[in-house]
């Protein structure tokens, strides 16, 4: 198989980690001014967190960071995790295998409704609660405590640090999960996962619970932009075939009900979480993540949303913008 070096020539032209950085400073001190949205408590140790707190990162796959603001606080990663585990999965068992229980396709319903695809009795995709459940229960080992761990491993690999789970937004999460628990149980009363319901829960409460900063968070989205290898350490984390279905379904299903609406003016694939992480992922080219507790009614960060736009279109990084003109292989196949 042919794989990406770890580090290549920077796509970006020798005057851009200047403006980069000019950028994230301005977008930080124009959206910090916002006080919109409310911080996540429907699991009760995430109301802990400080509203004030707002952090921006962009890493590029040659392995340039650029920050601004609290890229150093720690928050659990929650939903941010989906994308991290789907690529287990596909990495693990293969894209026939995996659509065979996860489809991928946009619900438009938030993100923990308690709702299958009626034809198919699939969860809609891997973005949402019920398809991020069963991606989790693709995740092989003996144990809970085994799956946990390999799902750690893979997380610190892709973000080149030891990362881990913060035990009192588990626990809290554990014990108020229920909406989860009947997501899971209807799916193993409709034959779409297998195995002990609570094991698949517990595991996927645990991922959601792992502990990221918003550089964190830039660097595993750098991994993926990458191609799958960490631009720094130089790890092999995601099988490289994974990266183009993860990429697609963040770029459809990743901001659930605002998907839709993200996809035209942002126009990146991405994923939220409730604790206030973005992570967005320009393919080949960058992972940008941004960190602000307040969520709006979707689910998704108020001034990360806010910043995101701002920097798509200051640095034209949506998929369809007129910067993006192709690939090398078609532009050598037209130049042959
Ligand atoms: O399943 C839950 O409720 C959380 N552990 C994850 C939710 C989440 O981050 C969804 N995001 N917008």
């Amino acid at each position: 198989m042919i794989r990406a070096p770890a580090r290549r020539v920077s796509l970006l032209p020798e005057s851009s980690p200047a403006i980069v950085r000019d950028l994230l400073t301005q977008g930080y001190e124009t959206f910090r001014q916002i006080d919109d949205g409310s911080v996540a408590s429907y699991i009760p140790e995430l109301g802990h967190a400080n509203p004030a707190h707002f952090g921006a990162c962009v890493v590029s796959v040659d392995g340039q960071c650029f920050e601004v603001g609290d890229c150093d606080v720690e928050f659990t990663i929650q939903s941010i995790s989906k994308p991290f585990v789907y690529a287990m999965a596909l990495t693990e068992h293969g894209r026939v295998k995996v659509c065979q229980r996860v489809g991928v396709e946009p619900s438009g319903d938030a993100f923990n409704s308690i709702v299958l695809d009626q034809k198919t009795n699939r969860p809609f995709n891997a973005m949402v609660n019920a398809g991020a459940i069963g991606a989790a229960s693709l995740i092989p080992g003996a144990s809970v405590a085994e799956r946990s761990e390999t799902q750690l491993a893979v997380f610190s690999a892709a973000a080149g640090r030891r990362l881990r789970i913060d035990d009192k937004v588990y626990q809290s999460e554990s014990e108020t999960g229920h909406r989860n628990r009947a997501i899971a149980w209807l799916m193993k009363n409709c034959g779409s996962i297998d195995g002990d319901v609570d094991e698949i829960l517990s595991l996927y409460f645990q991922q959601c619970s792992i502990l990221v900063t918003t550089r964190d968070l830039a660097m595993m989205g750098a991994t993926l932009a990458n191609m799958g290898i960490n631009p720094v350490t130089g790890q092999d984390v995601f099988e490289m075939a994974a990266i183009q279905d993860v990429l697609s379904v963040m770029f459809t299903c990743g901001m659930y009900d605002f998907s839709g609406e993200w996809a035209f003016r942002v126009g990146v694939p991405a994923k939220s979480g409730v604790s206030g992480g973005i992570l967005g992922v320009v393919n080949r080219q960058l992972g940008i993540a941004t960190y602000s507790p307040k969520i709006d009614n979707r689910g998704n960060s108020v001034r990360g949303v806010r910043l995101f736009t701002f920097l798509s279109e200051e640095l034209g990084l949506h998929a369809f913008n007129f910067m993006n003109h192709g690939s090398h292989f078609l532009k050598n196949m037209i130049n042959t």
